[in-house]
């Protein structure tokens, strides 16, 4: 098996454990909650939207629950979309038009036709940075003029800025999982300098990862286990966000 095929299993086996729950794709679901806010804060009514990556398609139903928006979610993995499509037949309550479709970012196939297209920890399972450039080339032919790219992924130096402090806490350091790759934001910021009009970083969940990834790991050292929705995390999700402490950012890209 090449890694991608590796990969696409691994998130195919996701899918059929998990189903629609969030866990599918991360076990921090007070996380999970902020990414649908922060993009949702970026979303307006009327636009045409591609979610790259989309997994299950949880966030897909509640984009469209709280915006009247067009919006196609495609992932690579086809049990992930299976998921999808059938939670969204039975939903109710939409504002917004949903439909999924299986979709690699690596062959995206519509050239200038949405006016937002999202990313949300998907690129991080891309093996390189040659591909990295190579998803965020093909995301820029997809978008019209003056179309946002919402880039919400894992940076490398943002995982540094972790570890530095958990290591002051003798915590052990943060590793990426074995599938993926996260973004070298230098190498990446230059890039797309090149080619978008206006590049804006969002570290919209520093303090919660701050907080949840020092004082929360503490006291699961103590416990045993990480409870992902303790107090202390639910309190440092209602914090302002400060710093550059989480690998995860939203990089808002016009083109
Ligand atoms: C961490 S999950 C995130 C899912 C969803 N965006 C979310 O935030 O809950 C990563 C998703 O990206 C998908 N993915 C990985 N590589 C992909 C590729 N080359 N093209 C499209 N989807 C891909 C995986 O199948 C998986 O569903």
């Amino acid at each position: 098996m090449s890694k991608k095929e590796e990969i696409l299993h691994y998130w195919n086996e996701q899918a059929i454990q998990y189903k629609e729950s969030p866990l599918a794709t991360t076990p921090d679901i007070i996380a999970f909650e902020m990414e649908i806010n922060v993009i949702l804060k970026e979303l307006k009514d009327g636009q045409t939207v591609l979610n790259i990556g989309c997994g299950n398609g949880v966030k897909d139903i509640e984009y469209c629950r709280h915006r009247n928006i067009d919006l196609k979610g495609i992932d690579f993995s086809q049990e992930m979309i299976e998921i999808a499509k059938s939670q969204s037949k039975i939903t109710n309550e939409l504002k917004g038009r949903l439909q999924f479709e299986h979709g690699d970012v690596l062959k995206l196939k519509e050239p200038h036709t949405y006016d937002v297209v999202v990313t949300n920890r998907c690129l991080i399972n891309l093996e390189n940075d040659e591909q990295h450039i190579k998803a965020i080339s093909n995301i820029y032919d997809t978008l019209v003029k003056n179309g946002v790219f919402l880039m919400l992924e894992c940076t490398q130096q943002g995982l540094i800025n972790i570890n530095n402090v958990r290591k002051e806490f003798g915590l052990e350091e943060i590793k990426e999982r074995w599938h993926n790759k996260y973004l070298d934001e230098d190498k990446i910021l230059n890039y797309v300098k090149t080619k978008f009009t206006s590049v804006k970083v969002n570290n919209f969940n520093s303090t919660y990862f701050l907080i949840s990834r020092t004082l929360n790991a503490l006291m699961a050292k103590q416990s045993g286990e990480i409870n992902y929705t303790s107090d202390i995390n639910q309190y440092a999700s209602k914090l302002p966000p400060l710093g550059e402490f989480a690998p995860l950012k939203l990089f808002i890209l016009q083109k």
